[in-house]
């Protein structure tokens, strides 16, 4: 598959602090990558640049053939909300709404109706292991559920590249595990690329392929070859990902 995503260079600097020496990665479709490393060591830093959130002060990040490190912020602004999805740590879903429109708030952003966005968020629940959790409010679902919800609210608008920073963070090891699978699993079934930022060898281990950051620096693979192509995506289980028809939506 092809690079979907690439930073090439990358420096930032907050004040003498380095967070980011030189930092290149490229994405390819579909694939699933891991940014590992001790607290303090770019990882987020190295997101926020991938993701539009951050400009670096040097280098450059492609999305496809498009330089958007140079973009202003209402046009990346643009661009994060239909092109890339996000997962953070928790307490991202606004609590006085409902999972379905918390679900759909990205639809709804994007000029989608009410009425559609909703329904097309409910085709998510299921898949997810939410049946029935649709309305119910953020404070009425555990941590795991919360951040199924969450999943899926990163995934309605299908985008190109879904962006986690620490996802399963405030998660217990089991329902960490399970949140890592859905991710994953997710993701790939509907062809989006995976960049998930974790401390947790345990979480990485879902990826196609793991980076070191160490003082906002890449570690060279100790295997020495160039990044594995990425498994094909997971065909759809029984009783699994009934979202086919919503694909062409
Ligand atoms: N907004 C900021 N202002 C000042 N320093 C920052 C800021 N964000 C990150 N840093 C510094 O940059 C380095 C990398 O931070 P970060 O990317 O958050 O690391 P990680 O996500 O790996 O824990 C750290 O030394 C951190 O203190
Ligand atoms: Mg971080």
């Amino acid at each position: 598959m092809n690079v979907v995503l690439e930073g090439i260079g990358l420096v930032k600097r907050f004040g003498p602090a380095v967070a980011l020496g030189g930092v290149g990665l490229a994405v390819r479709g579909g694939e699933a990558v891991a940014i590992m490393g001790p607290s303090g060591s770019g990882k987020s830093t190295l997101l926020h640049c991938l993701a539009g959130i951050m400009k670096p002060d040097e280098g450059e990040v492609r999305l496809l053939d498009r330089r958007i490190d140079t973009m202003g912020e209402r046009e990346r602004s643009a661009l994060r909300r239909t092109r890339f999805g996000f997962v953070f740590q928790f307490g991202q879903l606004l609590p006085e709404l409902p999972a379905d429109e918390n679900v759909a708030l990205p639809l709804m952003l994007g000029d989608v109706s009410r009425a559609d966005a909703v329904r097309r968020a409910r085709e998510w629940f299921a898949p997810l292991g939410l049946a029935g959790m649709e309305g119910r409010r953020p404070g009425e679902l555990s941590g795991g559920q919360a951040q199924r919800v969450a999943i899926a609210r990163a995934l309605v608008t299908r985008p190109a590249v879904i962006f986690a920073d620490e996802p399963t963070g405030a998660l217990d090891q089991a329902t960490g595990q399970e949140t890592m699978r859905l991710l994953v699993e997710a993701t790939k079934h509907n062809g989006a690329s995976l960049v998930v930022v974790t401390h947790d060898p345990e979480v990485a281990r879902w990826c196609d392929r793991v980076v070191e950051v160490r003082d906002g620096r890449i570690l060279p693979d100790p295997r020495g070859t160039a990044p594995a192509a990425p498994a094909a995506p997971a065909a759809a289980g029984p009783g699994g990902w009934g979202l086919e028809t919503g694909a062409s939506r």
